[in-house]
């Protein structure tokens, strides 16, 4: 049977441009429920500047309060060697370092040039290396920027084939803003199989546009197995105007165990999980199969 792997990032990505601080302790419970139902890593938080990402500001205190799975992986967002430092001595499995392909949202989002991010990085996977620990590396813009447009795919190769030199084997393709379609999404997914077919290549995407799980299905069609998704489809990057949500993660696990394509996670667990997703942040969520059910949940006919 096929098989994809789903990442977690509800407690990162989800909770980072909310209007609400979601208290530690909650972050900690979400968590620990999302760790019984399958999900094969779980990005917990992010260590960055508190004034930057005030919603981050308990990175330490969540990776110490959460009870870890086995069998899941505990990752956490870095942007700089500080925040490597400080991920790594939480205890984290993973470390994920976020540039961007982009100039200028790499300038408005981590405040360094790609350059400096790349200089920056080389050092991080050192670290990482040094502390045992595996570096995957998220590109954020990778499909488009809201300052500049649309992404050439070169760029992108190029950046990957750079992080492969320094002796990266992961890489997240990051759709930021949503500006990513699908025949786009098919061509770099299918580029990057044939140039690095040994890198473990995850793709995030946002829904931004409706294009979310069309997206998704194309980076499969194209030989991707691995996805970043979000619970209750909530998130967004505070540093890209316009961002909102992730692909929802019970969507997308919806959507695989239709096409008969094995998840590893617990659907109705997911689903028990995302009901309590509006009252940690305050407001409704985005997911549809809450809303309406799976598709194998079927009615009583009318009398
Ligand atoms: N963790 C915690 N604090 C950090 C930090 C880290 N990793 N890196 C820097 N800081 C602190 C500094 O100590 C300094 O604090 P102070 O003002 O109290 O002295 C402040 O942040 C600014 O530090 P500086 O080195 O001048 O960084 P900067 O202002 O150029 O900001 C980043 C650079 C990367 C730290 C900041 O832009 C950031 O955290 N961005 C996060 C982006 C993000 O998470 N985006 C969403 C996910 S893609
Ligand atoms: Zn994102």
């Amino acid at each position: 049977m096929n098989r994809v792997e789903i990442f977690e990032v509800v407690a990162r990505d989800g909770l980072q441009n909310e209007a609400r601080f979601v208290e530690t302790a909650d972050k900690i419970k979400l968590i620990d429920a999302l760790s019984q139902t399958g999900l094969a890593k779980i990005e917990a938080t992010a260590f960055v500047s508190p004034k930057a990402v005030p919603n981050m500001r308990d990175a330490t205190e969540v990776m110490a309060g959460i009870k870890r799975a086995p069998g899941v992986i505990y990752s956490a967002l870095v942007p700089n060697l500080r925040g490597a430092e400080a991920a790594i001595a939480s205890g984290v499995q993973e470390v994920n370092l976020v540039f961007s392909a982009s100039e200028s949202h790499n300038k408005a989002n981590v405040r360094m040039s790609c350059e400096e991010s790349l200089t920056a990085l080389s050092t991080i996977i050192s670290t990482c290396k040094a502390a045992g620990l595996p570096a995957n590396v998220s590109i954020a813009t990778s499909f488009g920027c809201p300052f500049e447009g649309i992404m050439p795919a070169a760029r992108v190769l190029g950046f990957i084939q750079s992080c492969t030199e320094m002796g990266v084997s992961q890489i997240t393709l990051a759709d930021t803003t949503g500006m990513a379609n699908p025949a786009q999404v098919e061509a770099l997914v299918s580029q990057t199989r044939k140039r690095f077919p040994d890198l473990a290549l995850t793709l995030h995407f946002h829904d931004t546009r409706g294009m979310g799980l069309a997206n998704v299905y194309a980076a499969y069609h194209a030989g991707a197995r691995r996805f970043d998704a979000s619970l209750g489809g909530i998130g967004g990057c505070p540093f890209a105007p316009g961002a909102t949500g992730n692909i929802c993660t019970e969507d997308t696990v919806h959507m695989f165990e239709q096409m008969g394509v094995e998840t590893g996670v617990n659907l109705p667990k997911l689903l028990e999980i995302a009901k309590t997703l509006p009252a940690l942040v305050g407001h409704d969520t985005f997911g549809s199969v809450l809303k309406a059910g799976r598709s194998c949940d079927l009615h009583p006919m009318p009398k």
